[in-house]
């Protein structure tokens, strides 16, 4: 970074000297910092995160939804997959999940306790075609439109992700299949059209790696397949055509003022040591490691690296597939859990991944390595590799072990310890000036975590699945706090 930028200023100073420093233009009065306690008269505050700094929770349709028979809603790849014994622990299905398709008001009420500003939820594309394209399904968009409008009701903005995963078993061959990424971006216009009035910002897809690798290559997820790799190049393709396409077809039905991106899991890696040499091997891991996802979609091109350790494992693209793909976004969407460590290396890479080790910290989920670094290294690698306009955290959050206490209340304070040192390093990124607008904690309850059933849980309000009773958790009322303050104590 070079010089000091205003969201610098916006941090560091009080409002009298950031008006001296903005030469007196009443524009940045808007973007002043919260006042600290204890900053008194305005001080500089180094805890703080910027004035409009948008907080915000994530949930996902059918994590939290179930009504999964209800008023016309088609089947979906995750129906089939949960309800096949064996496939997820304890045979957990999203049938009945959190039960927001009756109780999205209760979730909306928890939201505002907490004084969230935002709230990102998905679009379950099976509500609104049941068969995946076709004829829509009014009953299906009755419900989005009425969560929409509650949460505008309550001062939250809705951030609207279109496809977390659960894929119309209408659509034959699934990410297999091209065709799937055209019926995408048809869904994708479709919504935009309907909702762009109050709709601001809409993600195309949630985290291409899941619903690729993940469900093709080592089938852990719907629909749970094994496949050898130039298949699974081929989906990677399709997934992020799926995007391309789907960007395209929302500019081309929303209003002009709602903005486009993407919530990928981008794989984030942190240099072992902050020097120079190790931060430039973390730039190539992150560019060459993303090749098939992020990059391809922020530079409109596969890396000829990719290609060519692909070979003839490589995907088939046609005319015009790149561009689409490259199509400009307004903002980039990051979920980030996990670091992987890396140093600069005497390899034909020029860099080495560091092995997780045995020992290396994790919380509940076996995935789940602990590295609050990532969320500082994700954006800034993220902004000065691709320099996108704006960047969320789409996701950030952990599974924990959470025994409810004798009075009722789950203490969860491995979470609360979890959240309070990643965001630390979120607010180092937003402070070094780096274009982070807002921040979602995954998730705003206990939900159906996919494959692992109920057994991990990642939410900061604890659900009983018996009567779908919410109750927040210390980690709710930690996050509360982070919101009135904004700022780290
Ligand atoms: C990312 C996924 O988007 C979400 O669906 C999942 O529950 C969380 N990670 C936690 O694993």
């Amino acid at each position: 970074m070079t010089g000091i930028n205003r969201r610098q200023l916006g941090m560091g100073l009080g409002a009298a000297a950031l008006g001296a420093a903005l030469g007196g233009r009443g524009a940045g009065a808007q973007n002043l910092p919260a006042t600290a306690p204890g900053a008194a008269g305005g001080a500089a505050d180094a805890l703080a995160f910027p004035a409009d700094f948008l907080w915000g929770c994530a949930t996902a349709a059918y994590q939290i939804e179930g009504g999964v028979k209800e008023d016309g809603r088609g089947e979906t790849n995750w129906d089939v997959f949960s309800h096949t014994p064996g496939k997820t622990t304890d045979g957990g299905t999203g049938d009945i999940a959190c039960g927001s398709y009756h109780r999205y008001e209760e979730d909306i009420a928890l939201l505002k306790a907490l004084g969230a500003k935002a709230y990102r939820f998905s679009v379950a594309w099976s509500r609104i075609f049941p068969e995946g394209r076709g004829k829509p399904n009014q009953k299906g968009l009755d419900y989005y439109n009425r969560l929409i409008d509650g949460l505008l009701a309550a001062g939250i903005q809705p951030h609207m992700t279109l496809f977390h995963w659960d894929l119309p078993t209408s659509l034959k061959g699934g990410w297999q299949s091209r065709d799937t990424a055209y019926a995408f971006a048809d869904y994708a216009g479709y919504m935009a059209g309907k909702v762009s009035d109050r709709v601001k910002h809409i993600m195309t897809v949630n985290e291409l790696r899941c619903f690729t690798d993940l469900s093709y290559m080592t089938g852990g997820k719907a629909p749970g397949l094994k496949l050898p790799m130039d298949q699974v190049n081929q989906i990677r393709h399709h997934g992020v055509l799926a995007h391309g396409l789907g960007v395209q077809a929302i500019r081309a039905g929303a209003r002009a003022d709602t903005e486009v991106g993407i919530a990928d899991n981008a794989t984030i890696f942190v240099p072992a040591i902050e020097t120079s040499e190790h931060i430039e091997a973390t730039k190539k891991a992150m560019r060459e490691e993303n090749a098939m996802f992020l990059t391809a979609i922020m530079e409109g091109h596969y890396l000829d690296s990719y290609l060519t350790a692909q070979g003839a494992n490589a995907p088939k693209v046609k005319a015009g597939d790149m561009k689409a793909i490259g199509s400009a976004l307004d903002f980039v969407s990051l979920n980030i859990y996990t670091p992987n460590f890396v140093r600069a290396a005497d390899t034909p890479t020029g860099y080495e991944i560091l092995p997780h080790l045995a020992n290396s910290p994790r919380m509940a989920s076996p995935w789940l390595y602990v590295g609050p670094e990532a969320l500082y290294w994700g954006v800034r690698t993220v902004s000065e590799l691709w320099q996108p306009k704006k960047i969320y955290i789409s996701e950030n959050g952990c599974s924990a072990d959470d025994p409810v206490a004798k009075d009722g209340k789950v203490y969860d304070a491995d979470r609360v310890m979890y959240l309070r040192n990643y965001l630390t390093h979120l607010q180092r990124a937003a402070r070094e000036g780096y274009p982070v607008e807002g921040y979602f904690l995954w998730s705003l309850m206990d939900n159906f975590e996919w494959e692992d059933g109920y057994t991990k849980l990642f939410g900061i309000h604890h659900v009983d699945f018996k009567t779908l009773k919410r109750t927040p958790k210390l980690s709710a009322d930690w996050y509360r706090e982070l919101i009135r303050t904004n700022r780290l104590v």
